[in-house]
């Protein structure tokens, strides 16, 4: 069974004051929205999940194991991947060479034809299959983005953490992310999607967490937490078009 138990998490940059001890926890193939105003601290905290910076205080498990001391690929070993807000490929390798990376730089003696027929799997099913001899730098924003999540499959992770998977997404291809995410929850992974989109939130998160400038300030249903007085407050005065999405979203 999936688990990963999120105490108590501290972490600030000089003065400021960044996380100030959150707290959640997964339990199995959940499917969250985690959302938050600009500075909230969403970005942040999926740098510690997946060990790219250490917490000041607090810790973090994942299947028992304590991951918040590890550097990026053994939380990837371990189970936890994530995508980046801003995407990051191998700009000078093909679509195809991006996805033999992660098989190869965890170490494991993996034979090239199994991890050469999984990135064609995932390439078909991303619908990017057309592109794989391409470099990465020739790929729109949107391609990108859905090399990335190509990318974390090829490690197979139990917990993934998509922050801000839609940014910049050609509605297009939008349809595709969505179908990415309900199938490799359906798959049996607990996903969590970091978005401002609230219309894409709302229509695929089972549960919500709510993070505002460094506290978790609600944890729930999506129906209650968009009720929830401390979440409206949160919103108000911050993005007048988030307020609206919020309000469309009742
Ligand atoms: N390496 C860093 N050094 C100093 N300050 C940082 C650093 N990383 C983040 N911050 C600050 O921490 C705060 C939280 O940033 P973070 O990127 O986690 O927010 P976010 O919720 O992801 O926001 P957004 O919705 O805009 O992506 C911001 O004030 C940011 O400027
Ligand atoms: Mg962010």
């Amino acid at each position: 069974m999936i688990n990963l138990k999120v105490n108590n998490l501290r972490k600030h940059f000089g003065g400021l004051q960044v996380l100030k001890g959150v707290n959640f926890e997964i339990n199995g193939p959940e499917l969250i929205g985690l959302i938050g105003p600009n500075g909230a601290g969403k970005t942040t905290l999926t740098n510690i999940l997946d060990g790219a910076i250490k917490p000041n205080s607090g810790t973090v498990y994942l299947n028992g194991e304590r991951i918040d001391q590890y550097k990026p690929y053994q939380v990837a070993l371990t189970g936890l991947g994530r995508t980046f807000q801003v995407t990051r490929s191998f700009r000078r390798m093909t679509v195809l060479e991006n996805l033999y990376v992660p098989a190869l730089a965890v170490g494991e003696e993996q034979n090239r034809a199994v991890v050469h027929n999984k990135a064609m799997e995932v390439l078909e099913f991303l619908t990017i299959d057309h592109l794989r001899n391409d470099f990465a730098q020739a790929l729109s924003g949107g391609q990108q983005k859905l090399l990335e999540l190509g990318r974390l499959l090829m490690l197979d992770p139990d917990v993934i953490v998509l922050d801000e998977p839609f940014a910049g997404v050609h509605p297009k291809l939008m349809e595709v992310i969505y179908e990415y995410i309900r199938r490799v929850n359906n798959d049996g992974k607990a996903i969590v999607i970091i978005s401002h989109q609230m219309d894409a939130i709302f229509n695929l998160a089972k549960r919500l967490l709510v993070l505002n400038y460094g506290d978790m300030i609600a944890d729930g249903p999506p129906d209650e937490v968009k009720n929830d007085p401390a979440v409206i407050e949160a919103y108000l005065g911050v993005d007048e078009d988030e307020k609206e999405e919020m309000a469309g979203a009742q």
